[in-house]
């Protein structure tokens, strides 16, 4: 079986190279000649542990071809994979636009029997209209059956997750077709649901809606937490404990960021929307969410007063750690408004530092460690949990800093630990440690 993957996005890239891993022969396909380029030398153009290595490997071995050119990637190919980007139009809803590109240029060339993947998050209902499409346009001999097989891959782990989620979602309207789409992730070892292909669409957009509400749900009990003098983390795990309820994605913090939770959610409201539903519980977990990237900066203000004139240290820029993806991240939307007000902002992050100078204002500063970000600060803002930023004691800060004030939005120290270190911090959903003399301006 010759596999196509077209769009070598997070998504793309890493499906086209676990599945040569697992030893089908691959090629990944892309309209961007540079980056193809890139890739051909066996670089990835995007940050993902462990991915370079898996790669090269897979070249060497003979599984694995890049190519920019369309007859290459559609010519021979017996599955297309369409993982292109679904970017978030003005409205909330989903830009299908490259999708359909795909699925035009697939038509153009196929001959034969073929099944194309779609692999991109889309709205339920595309994934027929793409079939409708595809019929209409391909050539009279060609024989082309769409199937869906959202990808669940978290940023970060996408590798170890292509080889140890929780399930594969495959949603067909064609039996066969969804048993050689079966056939080919088997080696994965990881279980197979089927359904139609409306319900695999479902799918996607659900368990996104279902964390992100989990994230937004638990960020609220801190904020009542912070209001009544009881800890988010004791409660989180207390909560966790009840299997009904489970302990993961219950970590409050400075709120949900990314390429899939922010979209998907508002996709989801608009798909909604168009069947005359209005998904208020979802609604409200984007508005609170969307307060709560700013909630950290808002506290800033009242112990600190005006940051205006002042050097404030922004620790990680990344939405979220071992990624250098800064889409949607608080950290940006901090750093904007941080500028807005007039503060000097020197930001640090190990990966992420290139993407981010891309949406930032050029008065930001950027530093090559911890300590240069925060050294003569008058406030530390932790944004993403990074190692490097975790393992910095907090005496460090204590020493470094012109004033010791540390808002964490991402509760990396214990209370007992910021306690005992002289630094005034400031955390989600837990009480406030006033090491240094702190007048609060409210
Ligand atoms: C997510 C889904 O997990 C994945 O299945 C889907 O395919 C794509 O979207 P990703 O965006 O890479 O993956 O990151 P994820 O690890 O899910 O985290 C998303 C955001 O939620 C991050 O900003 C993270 O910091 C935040 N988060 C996560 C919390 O604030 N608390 C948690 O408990 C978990």
């Amino acid at each position: 079986m010759q596999i196509t993957i077209t769009g070598t996005g997070y998504v793309g890239l890493v499906t086209g190279v676990c599945l040569a891993e697992i030893g089908h022969n691959v090629i990944c396909y892309d309209i961007d000649e540079p980056k193809v380029q890139m890739m051909k030398q066996g670089i990835s153009p995007i940050y993902e542990p462990g991915l370079d290595e898996l790669m090269r490997k897979n070249m060497e071995q003979g599984r694995l071809f890049f190519t920019a050119d369309e007859q290459v990637a559609y010519g021979q190919a017996d599955i297309i994979y369409i993982a292109v980007g679904t970017p978030e139009k003005e409205d909330g809803s989903a830009d299908l636009t490259y999708v359909e590109e795909a699925a035009l240029a697939i038509s153009r060339y196929v001959r034969k029997r073929v099944i194309v993947v779609i692999k991109s998050t889309v709205p339920v209902g595309t994934n027929d209209r793409i079939q409708r499409m595809i019929h209409e346009h391909k050539a009279a001999e060609a024989d082309i059956t769409v199937v869906s097989n959202p990808e669940f891959l978290r940023e970060g782990s996408a590798i170890y997750d292509m080889f140890h989620g929780d399930r594969i979602v495959i949603g067909a309207n064609d039996p066969e077709a969804a048993t050689v789409i079966a056939d080919i992730n088997k080696p994965f070892g990881i279980p197979i649901i089927h359904t139609d292909i409306r319900s695999a669409e479902m799918i996607k957009y659900a368990a996104n809606a279902f964390l992100a509400t989990k994230i937004s749900f638990i960020n609220e009990i801190a904020n009542i937490c912070e209001k009544v003098g009881a800890n988010i983390d004791d409660v989180a795990y207390g909560i966790g404990q009840d299997h009904r309820i489970g302990p993961h994605f219950l970590k409050a913090g400075i709120g949900y960021g990314g390429s899939c939770f922010p979209k998907d959610t508002k996709a989801l409201v608009q798909l909604a929307g168009n069947v005359q539903h209005q998904f208020e519980l979802l609604e409200s977990v984007i508005r609170v969410n969307n307060r709560q990237q700013l909630g950290l900066l808002d506290k800033a203000k009242q112990y600190v007063g005006s940051l205006q004139g002042k050097k404030v240290a922004l620790l990680g820029l990344s939405f979220k750690p071992h990624t250098d993806d800064v889409r949607e991240s608080a950290a940006i939307i901090m750093a904007k408004k941080l500028v807005d007000e007039g503060a000097y902002v020197v930001a640090y992050d190990p990966v992420a530092v290139e993407n981010a100078k891309k949406q930032l204002p050029e008065s930001v500063q950027y530093a090559a460690t911890v300590v240069e970000a925060i050294d003569a600060a008058e406030v530390a803002f932790i944004v993403t949990e990074w190692e490097e930023i975790k393992q910095t004691p907090l005496y460090v800060f204590q020493e470094q800093m012109l004033t010791p004030f540390i808002f964490d939005g991402r509760n990396c120290y214990s209370l007992e630990n910021a306690r005992y270190s002289g630094v005034t911090y400031i955390s989600i959903g837990r009480a406030p440690i006033f090491g240094h003399v702190c007048q609060q301006t409210k």
